[in-house]
């Protein structure tokens, strides 16, 4: 049981029942990765998301977070808002929000902070990758 008397319910709840934990297959084409660190506390966070080619949408999403209890909290509840929507609505999701969906203190934005950056990572990811595999095809005869 983690301090519950810092932890606002919902971080616990995230944290003793984290939501989409595990991997995807980082060479699946449909798949992007975000991998990002906190320098702060050397938390380290990887969000995974898999995208439908044709429409865009994030069907699926995936975490392994090595860090403090609202870091979990806060990949989990990112991963729980990124499924269903299209990459650029996932781009505007601040951790301002996440963190006020937790109820997070101050010196724990931080910890949010890393929810969003690996959200972007793992978009760009998706979309380098795309580019290139496009790049790759049509290079082919
Ligand atoms: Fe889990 Fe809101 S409490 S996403
Ligand atoms: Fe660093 Fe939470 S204390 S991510």
């Amino acid at each position: 049981q983690i301090l519950p008397r810092f932890y606002h319910e919902k971080v616990i709840d995230h944290f003793n029942n984290p939501r989409n934990v595990g991997s995807f297959d980082k060479n699946d084409p449909a798949v992007g990765t975000g991998l990002v660190g906190a320098p702060a506390c050397g938390d380290v966070m990887k969000l995974q998301i898999k995208v439908d080619d044709t429409t865009g949408e994030i069907i699926d999403a995936r975490f392994k977070t090595f860090g403090c209890g609202s870091a979990i909290a806060s990949s989990s509840v990112a991963t729980e808002w990124v499924k269903g929507k299209q990459m650029e609505e996932v781009m505007t999701i601040k951790n301002t929000e996440i963190a006020k969906h937790l109820s997070l203190p101050p010196v724990k934005l931080h910890c949010s902070m890393l929810a969003e950056d690996a959200i972007k990572a793992a978009v760009k990811d998706y979309k380098t990758k795309r580019a290139k595999s496009n790049v790759d095809s049509e290079a082919e005869p």
